[in-house]
């Protein structure tokens, strides 16, 4: 089978192509490398390396071009899109971020795809497209009002909302996978690094964002790519809507921030913020409902402490070798 995968060389990107590539599938990887790397991308001994193309995926004709290049060569059995903007605070001091690397890419993946008759497409989605709820609230896939507050959540929502109209009129299958806050390695972003990286510049102390009593759901990247292909073989309906997390309350950034300065810096002083979240648009508590993918057969194995625990040792562990 031939896979294409944009913003493969990202985080997520880069363990889901892995995973084809172990299966012996032929892979395209497209992306602008603005926060992927090439090297994340590592081809399993014996299988055949991916096709890698460096392009703007927002850029609908030049995604086009591309796409229909590989897929006379290869006949493309499904499209993976994994590209966005992955920085939220980036996001809201610019909205055209989220515009252009977040839905532009969707429109230009469902163009490309419409022109080149390809049928199948998984998304990556958020939880950010739930809005707050409060802590109480499990948020199932059927929850609603829908009302983003971050311009991420809000370009997330409208590439869902696009992508649902494109199974109405020339997708067969279209998968949405809602992601809580996703860790493990390569490492690009997120919480973890940024405590490791704060303590390496100042050992010893750890400012933290926001008063730690925010509390979200947390799953570690190699669990969050077993589970989509795990839906996406066993559901294949028109529109496959998955909430994908740990089956808990979530973990607080304090109990994060101990476990890193535990194993980081021991000894490390934690400073807390006074607000009771971290920056405008973090949804500051949450908590998930994965009652769909569970009744379909998947459990997640570790909770969101476990999760974080194992993805602190290993984002330790790539930052000591970068160092
Ligand atoms: N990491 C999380 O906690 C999390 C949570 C919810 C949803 N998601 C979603 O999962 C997907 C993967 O996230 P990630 O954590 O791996 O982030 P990431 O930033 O590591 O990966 C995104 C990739 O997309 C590429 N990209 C961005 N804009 C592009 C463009 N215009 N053209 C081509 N490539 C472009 C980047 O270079 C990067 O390689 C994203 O859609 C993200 O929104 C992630």
């Amino acid at each position: 089978m031939a896979i294409i995968i944009i913003g493969g060389a990202g985080f997520i990107g880069s363990k889901l192509t892995r995973r084809f590539l172990d299966a012996g599938d032929r892979a395209l990887v497209i992306d602008n490398l603005c926060r992927g790397r090439k090297e994340f991308i590592d081809t399993p001994p014996g299988k055949e390396r991916p096709e890698f193309v460096h392009a703007d995926a927002s850029d609908a004709r030049a995604l086009r071009r591309v796409m229909a290049e590989y897929h006379a060569r290869h006949p493309v059995d499904m499209v993976w899109h994994m590209a966005a903007n992955s920085d939220i605070p980036a996001g809201i001091a610019d909205a055209s971020v989220d515009l252009r690397d977040t839905f532009m890419t969707t429109h230009a993946a469902l163009e490309a795809m419409k022109q080149l008759g390809l049928k199948k497409l998984a998304f990556a989605s958020s939880s950010a497209v739930y809005g707050d709820h409060g802590p109480d609230l499990p948020l199932r896939e059927d929850t609603g009002p829908l009302l983003p507050i971050s311009n991420y959540g809000a370009m997330k929502l409208a590439s869902e909302a696009l992508i649902s109209a494109a199974a109405e009129n020339y997708l067969e299958h279209a998968w949405i996978f809602r992601f809580p806050n996703v860790v493990g390695i390569p490492a690009t972003h997120g919480v973890i690094l940024d405590f490791i990286r704060k303590l390496k510049a100042t050992p010893g102390r750890l400012e933290v964002l926001g008063n730690g009593t925010q509390q979200k759901a947390y799953l570690h990247v190699d669990e969050l790519v077993e589970a989509m292909l795990f839906i996406a073989d066993r559901d294949n309906g028109k529109r496959n809507l998955y909430n994908i997390g740990p089956d808990d309350a979530g973990c607080r950034v304090a109990d994060i921030a101990a476990a890193v300065a535990e194993r980081v810096s021991p000894g490390a002083r934690v400073l807390f913020g006074t607000e009771g979240r971290g920056w405008v648009g973090d949804v500051p508590k949450f908590r998930y409902s994965v009652a769909k993918a569970a009744a379909l057969g998947w459990k997640p194995r570790f909770s969101s402490l476990d999760a974080v625990r194992r993805a602190v040792d290993e984002i330790a562990r790539q930052e000591e070798a970068a160092s």
